[in-house]
């Protein structure tokens, strides 16, 4: 047996769970349409068989300020499958093999429940738990952020994505607790401004009562402690998105990180 051979055998891509299902953009189709299908079909996709679910668009974003700010670390709030975490382990690993940031990268990513995301992760890369650290704990209760804290290494530069309920009480807390995590010019990003544009969302339907993304994020810019962060909405560069809020701290206010 070859070591090609004693490998285990790919996944046909032919089985319909393994794509995204597919989405038309017909020139003479509405762009309301377009979006609308492509925000049903973002909670339909995974990264190495795992389930992600993030607009392609928005990765590429992920991608620029990942580079941009030279993060070492991802604080992310939201798991679900670990998808995400995965991704994210992957973007930085390829970054540190460039020698861009230290070799010690991680991502620590947080839910309510991580029961099953220990095998999901495992059954994609058993050596996952050297980078991603998987934290049980609620975002609301300013412990979690303590436990986090814990998990950074020292001096390392952090972008957080608030990535949970997208409502205004988890929003709100997501910043006030996490955003002391991001270094001068790094990023706090907030994802899914757009289940505050219900037009768009008529193909989703989140588990529990969402809405007022956009509100949180402006009420907390206007505090003391968000107002040294920027929005930088423009970065939604690639037209569709699911118009996450990308805020950038700005120069001559660092905190220390994990502090
Ligand atoms: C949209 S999913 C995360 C998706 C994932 N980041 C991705 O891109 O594939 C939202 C997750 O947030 C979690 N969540 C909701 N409220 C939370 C809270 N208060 N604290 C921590 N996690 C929460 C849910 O359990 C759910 O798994």
């Amino acid at each position: 047996m070859t070591d090609q051979e004693s490998l285990v055998l790919p996944p046909h891509v032919e089985d319909p769970e393994l794509l995204p299902p597919q989405v038309e953009a017909a020139a003479e189709g509405t762009l309301l349409t377009y979006w609308q299908d492509r925000v049903g079909q973002h909670v339909h996709d995974s990264y190495s068989g795992v389930r992600l679910m993030k607009f392609p668009e928005d990765l590429r974003m992920f991608e620029h300020l990942l580079w941009l700010s030279r993060a070492q670390v991802v604080v992310e709030l939201g798991t679900h499958s670990g998808g995400s975490a995965l991704w994210f382990r992957d973007r930085l690993r390829t970054m540190a093999a460039y020698g861009l940031i230290p070799q010690d990268i991680r991502v620590v990513s947080v839910d309510l429940s991580q029961k099953s995301t220990h095998d999901v992760l495992a059954s994609a890369d058993s050596a996952y738990a050297e980078h991603i650290t998987l934290l049980e704990g609620d975002i609301l209760d300013p412990r979690t952020s303590a436990r986090v804290a814990e998990r950074i290494p020292q001096g390392a530069r952090c972008l957080v994505v608030e990535d949970t309920r997208h409502a205004y009480e988890t929003t709100h807390a997501a910043l006030s607790h996490y955003s002391r995590f991001v270094p001068e010019d790094g990023f706090f990003v907030v994802e899914d401004g757009l289940i505050d544009s219900p037009e768009l969302c008529v193909h989703i339907k989140p588990p529990g009562e969402t809405g007022g993304v956009v509100s949180a994020v402006r009420d907390w810019l206007s505090s003391d402690q968000g107002q040294v962060f920027q929005d930088r909405s423009d970065l939604n560069r690639y037209g569709i998105s699911c118009r996450n809020m990308w805020l950038r701290r700005t120069t001559g206010t660092a905190s220390a990180p994990g502090s």
